[in-house]
Order: structure tokens, then C-alpha cells, then sequence
């Protein structure tokens, strides 16, 4: 099977580009530039690479950013002041909490107090409702930027089977309402469904967002389907990297675990994905850049929606 791969990497640049476009627009009819507030709490690792990636794309498209960086003991009543200002900043568009919080802060009423108009993880039970019913409304960026791959790559979608495994609030459920939207026919799959291979090899379009690094192999994926891969995960095992990546990738992926210590690998396998599905989303390069590239997106939508425009 020749597999198209799906590059992330092109599809993200034509949206920023769209967006830097829109932004320009918008500054020389309006005279204001979007805003996004970014807040971190701590020191996780993985929060500060994609909190640095997500302000340093707004810095590129014109967007307005303010990084909130927060020291780890910051407590749960400080961080919600913090959301209270920056829901009353009128210079403020989006507002984005970066998950997860430390154990002592409730997350679940941090992200509730996010105004939902300048919502743009799409994570306020507001924005849920709305995706779910139907309405306009900000759309969590990962699932969002799923959607946007299967469609600039021309990939059908409405008649089709979609199965998504993982039920997450960030992934699998708001996709499940885009691909519905979208006229799919959608199944979710999760840590206690019986016999996930006979029902993800069923699908047209598998989407993988489980959080195991090549949890998904050549048994659950259909011969001919398009498999996007949501994971990002470290991978350090030389003893199975052979059964993990393909023959053409191996060397390099060898010399970045010697180099590095891991390499990052997706949910799915791709050695078993090159050799079963039409199409693929890579890890690193696939999903991940469509999600920040999103976020921007709803940073604009947000703004305009704000100010009326
Ligand atoms: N942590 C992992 N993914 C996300 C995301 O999309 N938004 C936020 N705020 N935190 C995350």
C-alpha cells in the first residue's frame, strides 16, 4: 500500500498564513490586533513547550500575546483572580489555561470561570453545550484541527464511518460532535470496549487519541483507511524500535533516541500504519501543529466576536 502522508506541517502554514492575512485586515479597517492571554502554573515540561510554541505563533501572525507564568504553589483562589481580571481586561480576546494544573488547584472551576466568550480551548461547559447542539460556538483546537485535516486534504467525510478511540473532554468527545456535524457516522471507542480491533478496523477514518505510545497496530487499522494520530508520546525502547517505525526511518530514529534519550511516536504504530492506510498523519509533524494553528483561529473568531465585527 503506497500511504499519502498527511503533513501537518503544510496544511498549518496555509491556515497561519490565512490568519496573518486576517489579522492585517482587521488592523488597518479596525486599528486593533487581537489579544491572547496564555497562563501557565509550574514547571511541567511538555506546558512550557506548548505554551512557548503558542505564543510564539501569535508573535508571527500579529496577535497580541501575554504569557502568565505562574510559580507552582500558586494557590487555587490566586489563579481564579487572575482569570477574573483577565475576563474583565477589555483588551483581552482569548484566555487560555494550559492543562494540567497542579493537584491542589480544582481545575474544573478554573475552567468555568473563563468567560465563555473569550473561551478559545472551547473547555467551558457553555461551548460543550453549544458544539453539541449544534451552534456556533469556540471549538476545543486539537479535534478542531482533525477536521481541518480531512478536508483540506479532500478526504471524505460525511457517509463515512469515523472511529474515534479515547473519550476524552479535550479529544475524543468534541470530535465525535465535529465528525457528527460533518455527517459521519461516528463510533467511540475506549479502555473498556470489548474487541476494538473488529470495530476500529471497520473504519473509514480511525482516529487515535489514547495517550499509548503505538497502542494501535496493523490488527485494528483497515486496509485502505485514512488513521489520524492524536498521541504524542515518548519513546526510549531500542529492543522494539524495528517493530515501531519503518525500515526508511529507523537509522534516524535509532540516532535520535542515542542523541536525546526518546524520540516522540504517536498512538498508533506507524510502521503498520505505512503498510495498511491510504492515509496518515505523522508524529512529530501531523495533528500537533494544526492545534496551535487553531487556537490562533479562535483568537480571531473570538475578537471579532467581542468587538462586533
Ligand atoms: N493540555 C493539553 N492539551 C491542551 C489544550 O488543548 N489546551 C490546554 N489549555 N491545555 C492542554
Amino acid at each position: 500500500m503506497t500511504t499519502r502522508i498527511l503533513s501537518g506541517k503544510t496544511i498549518a502554514d496555509a491556515i497561519k498564513s490565512e490568519i496573518a492575512a486576517e489579522v492585517k485586515t482587521v488592523e488597518i479597517e479596525h486599528g486593533w490586533r487581537p489579544c491572547l492571554a496564555a497562563v501557565r502554573v509550574g514547571q511541567d515540561p511538555a506546558s512550557e513547550v506548548y505554551v512557548g510554541n503558542k505564543v510564539k505563533t501569535a508573535a508571527e501572525l500579529g496577535i497580541i500575546s501575554e504569557h502568565h507564568h505562574l510559580p507552582v504553589e500558586t494557590s487555587h483562589e490566586d489563579l481564579l483572580a487572575l482569570v477574573h481580571d483577565l475576563n474583565a481586561n477589555n483588551d483581552v480576546d482569548g484566555i487560555l489555561v494550559q492543562l494540567p494544573l497542579p493537584r491542589h488547584i480544582n481545575e474544573r472551576e478554573i475552567l468555568e470561570a473563563i468567560d465563555p466568550a473569550k473561551d478559545v480551548d472551547g473547555f467551558h461547559p457553555e461551548n460543550v453545550g453549544r458544539l453539541s447542539l449544534g451552534y456556533p460556538s469556540l471549538v476545543p483546537c486539537t479535534p478542531a484541527g482533525v477536521v481541518e485535516i480531512l478536508k483540506r486534504s479532500d478526504i471524505e467525510i460525511a457517509g463515512k464511518h469515523a472511529v474515534i478511540v479515547g473519550r476524552s473532554n479535550i479529544v475524543g468527545k468534541p470530535l465525535a460532535m465535529l465528525l457528527l456535524k460533518e455527517n459521519a457516522t461516528v463510533t467511540i471507542c475506549h479502555s473498556r470496549t470489548a474487541d476494538l480491533a473488529e470495530i476500529t478496523s471497520q473504519a473509514d477514518i480511525l482516529v487515535a487519541a489514547i495517550g499509548r505510545a503505538g497502542f494501535i497496530r496493523g490488527e485494528h487499522i483497515g486496509a485502505g483507511s485514512t488513521v489520524i494520530d492524536v498521541g504524542i508520546n515518548n519513546f526510549s525502547d531500542m529492543e522494539t524500535a524495528s517493530e515501531m517505525f519503518p525500515a526508511e526511518d529507523l537509522e534516524k530514529r535509532i540516532a535520535t533516541i542515542e542523541k536525546r534519550g526518546s524520540t516522540l511516536v504517536g498512538d498508533v504504530n506507524p510502521k503498520d500504519a505505512m503498510e495498511k492506510a491510504a492515509n496518515f498523519t505523522p508524529v512529530p509533524g501531523g495533528v500537533g501543529l494544526l492545534t496551535v494553528a487553531m487556537l490562533m483561529k479562535n483568537t480571531v473568531t473570538a475578537a471579532k466576536m467581542r468587538r462586533k465585527i
